[in-house]
């Protein structure tokens, strides 16, 4: 189903002044979405406050029910329960709502998108589409190619992710622990559970508990929503999600078992042809994906790509992209180009 096509649509961003709603007003400029009205919304704290589209100022609004009027596209990033509690009104008004939260990713009836790898997903909506997590956007769009070649059987996953992978407040508490322990002094942790500055967290999200099976729900995540991606419960996957401190951008080890060998010149070559995706992997030059060469880019960047000396039909990849904008900001917008048909290519911030 898609949109009824016009030459512009009104556009509501939930969480417009987040980490994620910066950046996707951000992207709707950058790619030029046809923006009648971009409606910001968020907490009644934000009210007073603006956001900046195109050079000029908007006001920010107070989310409640009755703000979707007149809304073609609703971006939501202000949290599960915001979603929970606000997308059903946003249906209800007209709109089709891109979910970046991971309130509805597993619901049977909502598709989980990323238009690099199932694009056609979008088409059976009944008004909510969901944004996959932003590790495993990453890695499906890095496993697709591969999977198509050669069928993913198994996957282990070590990733290393990003502050902002935890929001606004979790950059500045990086930030400022670090200024604070290198001037000798002590900055206590608040939103994390232990001090990030010179550390690296195995808890991912910060905020919940393990599951009964000693994984995360960010590490389950990566299992079930790349099966939901694949339409294949069989790959066997297995995560580990690591909270480093990096700004910008999450790096995964990624150790891939298929059905039929791939040399790693062969994957290479995948890789260097799949959508979305860009190879940088010379050895000799010392150069691979970084953190810092990935943020604020579209692409997802893979080096490293080897054979797996330790298993038949294996392969090691580094796989790095900004999970702000390719995990985040950017796959949206791209599901609401998908959905009023525009044809936009895929990465256009190299
Ligand atoms: N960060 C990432 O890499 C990433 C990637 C994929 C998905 N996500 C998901 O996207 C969502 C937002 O993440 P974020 O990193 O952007 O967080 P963030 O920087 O903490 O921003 C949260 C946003 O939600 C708004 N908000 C909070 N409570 C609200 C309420 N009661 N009513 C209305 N708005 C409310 C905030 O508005 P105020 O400023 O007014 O408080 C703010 O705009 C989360 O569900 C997260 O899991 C994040």
């Amino acid at each position: 189903m898609t949109l009824k096509r016009k030459d512009a649509y009104n556009v509501a961003v939930v969480g417009a002044t987040g980490a994620v709603g910066t950046e996707m007003i951000l992207t709707l400029e950058q790619r030029d979405f046809p923006v009648a009205e971009l409606r910001a919304l968020a907490s009644a704290r934000s009210v007073g406050k603006t956001v900046t589209y195109k050079g000029k100022p908007v006001a920010v609004q107070e989310l409640t029910k009755d703000s979707f009027a007149g809304i073609d596209v609703a971006l939501f990033s202000a949290g599960g329960s915001r979603s929970k509690e606000f997308a059903p009104a946003a249906v209800k008004a007209g709109a089709v709502v891109v979910d970046n939260t991971s309130h509805f990713r597993m619901d049977p009836d909502v598709p989980l998108v990323v238009p690099e790898v199932n694009p056609e997903d979008v088409e059976w909506h009944k008004g909510i589409i969901a944004n996959p997590n932003c590790s495993t956007i990453q890695m499906v769009a890095a496993l697709k190619p591969l999977h198509d070649a050669a069928r993913v059987v198994r996957v282990v996953v070590a990733t290393y992710q990003s502050t902002s992978g935890a929001g606004a407040k979790a950059v500045h508490e990086m930030v400022e622990q670090t200024r604070a322990m290198l001037n000798g002094g002590d900055y206590p942790p608040a939103v994390f559970p232990h001090q990030i500055a010179f550390n690296c967290i195995p808890q991912i999200p910060q905020s919940s508990a393990f599951g009964p099976n000693g994984y995360t729900s960010e590490e389950m995540k990566m299992v079930n929503e790349t099966r939901k991606m694949f339409h294949d419960d069989t790959i066997r996957i297995s995560a580990t999600c690591v909270r480093v401190p990096v700004e910008r951008s999450h790096g995964e080890a990624v150790n891939v078992q298929t059905e039929r060998k791939l040399t790693a010149a062969e994957a290479r070559e995948l890789l260097r042809k799949a959508p979305g995706v860009v190879v940088i992997d010379d050895l000799g030059a010392q150069a691979y994906p970084l953190a810092t060469m990935a943020a604020g880019k579209d692409p997802v960047y893979v080096g490293r790509i080897r054979e797996d000396i330790s298993q038949e039909n294996g392969l090691d990849l580094w796989v790095v992209s900004d999970n702000l904008r390719k995990g985040a900001a950017l796959n949206a917008v791209q599901i609401a180009e998908l959905l009023v048909g525009l044809d936009r290519p895929l990465c256009m911030v190299m």
